[in-house]
């Protein structure tokens, strides 16, 4: 099929490879010339197993092409619209702007029998008003929502290999079946492969995205609450999860304790989920978002709490090694970075915060410029009066107190995300703290 993906960031890059990658012709559009320089050039503009790999391959076999202009979009008769929803200035809401700017500057190119299909995260509604436009603009095309599940760090496999497939199409029912028939050319590798497939209306599909990211936020708190109950108990919430999860109604998945959840998608959907159901008269129905949030926050508070705590009731002039940046492994991404906030509210208390990542360093920067940044860990570490693991690359996952010993000024160690053993760092004669674990 000829297909456009407009907006080439986490998730439309992605998709647009994955989709070159299953045969398909595609033009990825996005309105930053870096990016599409980059791209067109198979170079990932970020972090993302396995991108570059299908990037090459698909820019190789010359069914992949990037563009600035949405006018190369006029070949295509699919069109994804994967530009980003971020939480709007000021406000919980989502900031339609991209998709709306994403959308009109399709319009012209529209042809009959063309299908938009949406696929970034929308307040419930948006797709019904996104379909008046598109019809407006051209009777004979048609819109579907098309919600992406994908995980940054998973992208690749997730788009080419998703665990389910959604479709959201007009209430017409001759409408929706082409839409749907559409779907099942570009998913036709997914849908051979036996992939469940939900086909509903506008509103449900929309629902199910951000219903999904709340339920993984919801989990996250869940467990981040009752280690709070734990560190109060002396009781072991991972080996609570471990129990609990055994529960196959339950599931062990998405139940690790730590210093909360970030990134571009779970913190900013919450919030718009639950202003799109105050604008809709059921405040009441979401209100337990707010506390899932609070729970979340309150994480990063208790880190840099404990922090101080460890050093003794002050951080001014102390040297913290902060090892991880990115909201969470495999991923360059910083966006609402727990990480990235506990080390930057400590060097806000006065502490001298040298901080490493396997990938997130020029984004961090980018960011905050305050900050000192090291290329690894052992830099990080050298002279530090207390070690901090945020974020669970693999490398920090493997540690040992050997590693360390010899370069730390103090054997003071935070184990934000559960990983370490504690027995092994506690027999080092380290003061080992960990999150609802002894
Ligand atoms: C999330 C969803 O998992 C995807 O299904 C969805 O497609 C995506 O948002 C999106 O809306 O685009 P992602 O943001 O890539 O994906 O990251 P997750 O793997 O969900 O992790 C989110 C955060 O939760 C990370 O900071 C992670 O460290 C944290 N987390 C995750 C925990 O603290 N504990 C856990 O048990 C699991």
């Amino acid at each position: 099929m000829k297909i456009s993906v407009v907006g080439c960031g986490y998730l439309g890059a992605v998709h647009a490879a994955a989709m070159a990658e299953l045969g398909h012709d595609v033009i990825g559009i996005d309105v930053d010339q870096a990016k599409i320089d980059a791209l067109a050039a198979g170079k990932a503009p970020f972090f993302e197993p396995g991108l570059p790999e299908i990037l090459t391959s698909a820019s190789a076999s010359g069914r992949l092409a990037f563009s600035i202009d949405t006018s190369a979009a006029k070949d295509a008769t699919v069109h994804f619209i994967a530009v980003g929803t971020p939480q709007k200035p000021g406000s919980h809401s989502a900031d339609m702007t991209y998709v709306d700017a994403a959308v009109d500057a399709l319009l012209p190119f529209l042809k009959p029998g063309d299908l938009v299909v949406g696929k970034s995260t929308v307040p419930v509604g948006t797709a019904a008003r996104l379909a008046e436009k598109v019809r407006t603009a051209e009777p004979k095309a048609d819109l579907a929502w098309n919600p992406e599940f994908l995980r940054e760090g998973f992208a690749v496999k997730d788009t080419i290999s998703p665990d389910r497939l959604v479709y959201g199409v007009s209430p017409d029912p001759e409408a929706g079946a082409a839409a749907k028939a559409v779907l099942d050319e570009v998913y036709a590798k997914a849908l051979s492969e036996d992939t469940p497939l939900v086909v509903t209306d506008y509103a449900t599909a929309e629902l199910v995205k951000i219903s999904a990211n709340a339920f993984l936020a919801t989990k996250i708190s869940f467990i981040n609450a009752i280690a709070e109950i734990a560190d109060v108990t002396g009781a072991n919430v991972t080996e609570l999860a471990d129990a609990i999860g055994y529960d196959a109604r339950i599931g062990r998945r998405f139940l690790n304790a730590g210093i909360g959840f970030g990134g571009g998608c779970l913190p900013k959907d919450i919030r718009a989920f639950g202003a799109r159901a105050e604008e809709l008269g059921r405040g009441e129905s979401l209100a337990f978002l707010k506390e899932v949030d609070a729970i979340n926050l309150r994480r990063r508070q208790y880190v840099v709490d404990l922090v101080v705590d460890m050093l003794g009731g002050q951080a001014f002039e102390k040297k913290v090694a902060v090892l991880g940046l990115a909201f969470k492994p495999d991923s360059d991404d910083i966006r609402d970075s727990p990480a990235l906030d506990i080390a930057v509210q400590l060097n806000g208390l006065g502490a001298v915060v040298s901080a490493t990542d396997p990938h997130a360093i020029s984004n961090a920067r980018a960011k905050h410029p305050q900050l000192h940044y090291v290329e690894d860990a052992r830099e990080a570490v050298k002279d530090a009066e207390i070690v901090l693991l945020l974020t669970e690359w693999n490398e920090y996952r493997e540690l040992v107190p050997a590693d360390l010993e010899g370069l730390v000024a103090g054997k003071k160690i935070v184990d934000g995300r559960n990983v370490l053993t504690s027995a092994t760092w506690a027999d080092a004669g380290w003061e080992y703290r960990a999150m609802g674990r002894p």
